[in-house]
């Protein structure tokens, strides 16, 4: 038998029938929402305690047999497949809101609760979970890739928005890091090099996460442009005002059209910003009364606000489907979704060079944007059974990567490294990169979390 094999046997021992080594299960946990190849687990586990976390992982350490941490799977970088083989862990049976303490504005839960859950669960207390990546993903899932998304600009990413964790470490140990408290100057910060650490150093087992009010007032409202560049010019100027949005979200041509046909809309075909405001009435009046003069000043316009929470809701919805609807533009395509982020000022170039090598290589892409971030997508398809048709994307990715760190920019601003930007790592980090590996081997010294992401390790 082979080490797999023998650590599977092990684990179900323990474990009984909360392992399974199904094909049909194991092809499940094998795919991604991109164009990664099928890598299935071995065997897919699914824990309900942090004891039975740490027992598989005892085991899988004695064995040296590779475990993938598995939220809910919807990472765009192949974070979840296994391409080592080995045991997945699906967390999804550790979903419980552990406990809500409003007085303090945070909320202990453990790391299969899904996003859009915990905060059907907050609704009678007044507060929300404001980190709102699109996808109903797990919020474990979410700290492990330092998740973010539409509402970054206002409230931060998983990096402000979780406090403290339990983590399960490569030996089987268990692990608290950070405290309840707002701040601390007690050593180094463990909690955030566990955030986004994509399952590379441990597993996730419970967090502690802040949690914000729900504002008196909301606006939401989509203005159209006439170029891209003019659009996201207007929030440059917006950000460099300090206009204190909770969305801003730049929609191109393509991805109306896309959005348009998906959740049955009728947007003019023309570049959007989506934009949200929070604040009192009078404050979201006044920011609101504020954009539309930037707006403007940069052509665009006219403005379609939405005060309704259901028309709200509508719209926010359709943004998040954005990928997808994206996708059923090219049926039979596979989708790359490439992330980079730049420094606010650097912006326009960034979107505006890509749109040039769209056009240059001739490859069809829909650019969409957390642009009060200087954070960009670019989705492009490729033929399931043309490689080149792939490469090309590929190399439309890695120039938008490049041309992010000469403005010094990052790689990525929310997707995360997975298997997909492994390349970049060292182009971004320099010799910090050696810092990193040596960080992994003292945490993970037989290199079994999450092998073949985020770094090489030989
Ligand atoms: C989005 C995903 C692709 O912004 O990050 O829709
Ligand atoms: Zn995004």
């Amino acid at each position: 038998m082979n080490n797999i094999t023998l650590a599977i046997k092990d684990i179900r021992k323990v474990l009984e029938d909360k392992i399974s080594t199904s094909k049909a299960t194991c092809d499940v946990y094998g795919e991604n929402e991109t164009y990664f190849d099928h890598m299935p687990p071995d065997a897919v586990a699914y824990p309900e305690t942090t004891v039975e976390v740490s027992q598989i992982v005892k085991i899988c350490a004695k064995h040296d047999c590779p475990i993938i941490p598995w939220g809910v799977g919807t990472s765009l970088e192949g974070h979840s497949l296994a391409p080592r083989g080995g045991v997945t862990i699906d967390l999804s049976r550790m979903n419980q809101v552990l406990e809500i303490k409003s007085e303090d504005l945070l909320a202990i839960v453990q790391p299969g609760l899904a996003r859009e859950k915990l905060n059907e669960e907050l609704r009678a207390t007044g507060l929300f979970f404001p980190v709102d990546p699109g996808a109903n993903a797990s919020i474990g899932g979410m700290a492990a890739t330092r998740a973010s998304g539409t509402t970054a600009v206002r409230y931060g990413t998983m990096r402000e928005n979780v406090l403290a964790l339990e983590v399960v470490l490569a030996d089987g140990s268990v692990i608290r890091t950070g405290s309840q408290a707002k701040k601390s100057s007690a050593g180094y910060d463990l909690t955030k090099l566990f955030v986004g650490s994509e399952g590379t150093l441990g597993i996730i087992t419970e967090l502690t996460i802040s949690l914000k009010g729900k504002p008196e007032a909301v606006a939401a409202g989509v203005c159209e442009f006439t170029s891209v560049k003019a659009a996201v010019n207007a929030v440059i100027s917006a950000i460099q005002l300090g206009i204190p949005m909770a969305r801003i979200e730049l929609i191109d041509e393509v991805s109306i059209r896309a959005i348009n046909a998906y959740s049955k809309l009728n947007y003019p075909e023309k570049p959007h910003l989506f934009m949200e405001f929070h604040g009192s009435d009078i404050g979201v009046k006044d920011q609101s009364g504020t954009m539309e003069e930037i707006i403007e000043e940069f052509g665009g316009g006219p403005f379609r606000w939405s005060m309704r929470p259901e028309d709200q809701t509508k719209l926010w919805a359709a943004r998040h489907q954005a990928y997808y609807a994206t996708k059923t533009l090219f049926p039979g395509k596979q989708g790359m979704s490439t992330d980079v982020c730049v420094p606010i000022s650097e912006l326009a170039k960034a979107i505006t060079d890509t749109q040039h090598d769209l056009e240059k290589f001739n490859v069809i892409g829909a650019i969409i944007g957390h642009v009060g971030d200087g954070n960009f997508h670019t989705l492009m398809f490729s033929d399931p059974n043309d490689p080149e048709d792939l490469e090309l994307n590929q190399m439309i990715a890695d120039r938008m990567a490049k041309r992010a760190l000469e403005v010094g920019g990052t790689i990525t601003g929310e997707h995360g490294i997975g298997m997909g930007k492994i390349k970049h790592m060292a182009r971004e980090h320099g010799d910090a990169m050696s810092l990193m590996v040596n960080l992994k081997r003292s945490f993970d010294p037989k290199n079994i979390m999450n092998p073949g992401k985020m770094l090489n390790i030989n």
